[in-house]
């Protein structure tokens, strides 16, 4: 697929199932976030690749962050059930670090162009995806069961796999007036 075509009419995908990408696909989608524009070169990420009993051991950490935040059995049944939403999950977090010329937001910033553009790795090789976050990005027992450090941020969990629909819907051009301005 042409670069130009893929970002003029990418579109986000939320009924995944399998196939899910493997050996050099994945390496591909995992070398295109490596690749995010990134200043200082600091590569301020850490990529969770979770498939298989890896989506099993995050339900049930989500489904822990329920219980332990007291949010009730309905929350606690829709936290297990969220990971299967999809049949791989790539969690994305920033690994903020102190640094002269690179303040947070950067780093930040930095770590969500990785998830895009392992995201539009994906849907290059036929592949689809969503980037979801979430109060989850926040809670304290996922932070702790993903292995953030105190300034670590969860920027997304990149829901990947193939689409169950062959064409999801094509979005109109949007009318640039609002957005654009020439200086
Ligand atoms: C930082 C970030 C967090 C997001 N979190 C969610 C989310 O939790 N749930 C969701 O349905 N969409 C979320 N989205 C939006 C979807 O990824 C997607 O962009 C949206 O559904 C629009 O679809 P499109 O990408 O095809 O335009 C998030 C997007 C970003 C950039």
């Amino acid at each position: 697929m042409n670069a130009l075509e893929l970002l003029l009419s990418r579109r986000s995908v939320s009924r995944l199932t399998t196939p899910v990408p493997a050996g050099d696909e994945l390496q591909n989608i995992l070398a295109a976030g490596m690749r995010a524009p990134d200043h200082g070169a600091l590569r301020p990420w850490h990529f969770i690749v979770m498939q298989g009993e890896g989506i099993d051991k995050f339900s049930k950490l989500l489904e822990q962050a329920a219980i332990n935040g007291e949010m009730g059995k309905d929350v606690a049944e829709k936290a297990k059930n969220a990971p299967y939403r999809a049949p791989m999950i790539i969690t994305v977090i920033a690994k903020v670090v102190e640094h002269v010329k690179v303040p947070e937001w950067e780093q930040v910033v930095a770590a969500g162009c990785s998830v895009h553009a392992m995201q539009m790795a994906a849907v290059a090789q036929g592949f689809g995806g969503i980037w979801r976050s979430g109060s989850w990005t926040e809670d304290s027992t996922v932070r702790a069961g993903l292995g953030c450090e105190e300034h670590d941020k969860i920027v997304g969990f990149l829901y990947l796999g193939t689409p169950e629909l062959k064409s999801p819907m094509k979005m109109p051009s949007p009318d640039l007036t609002d957005f654009v301005s020439y200086f």
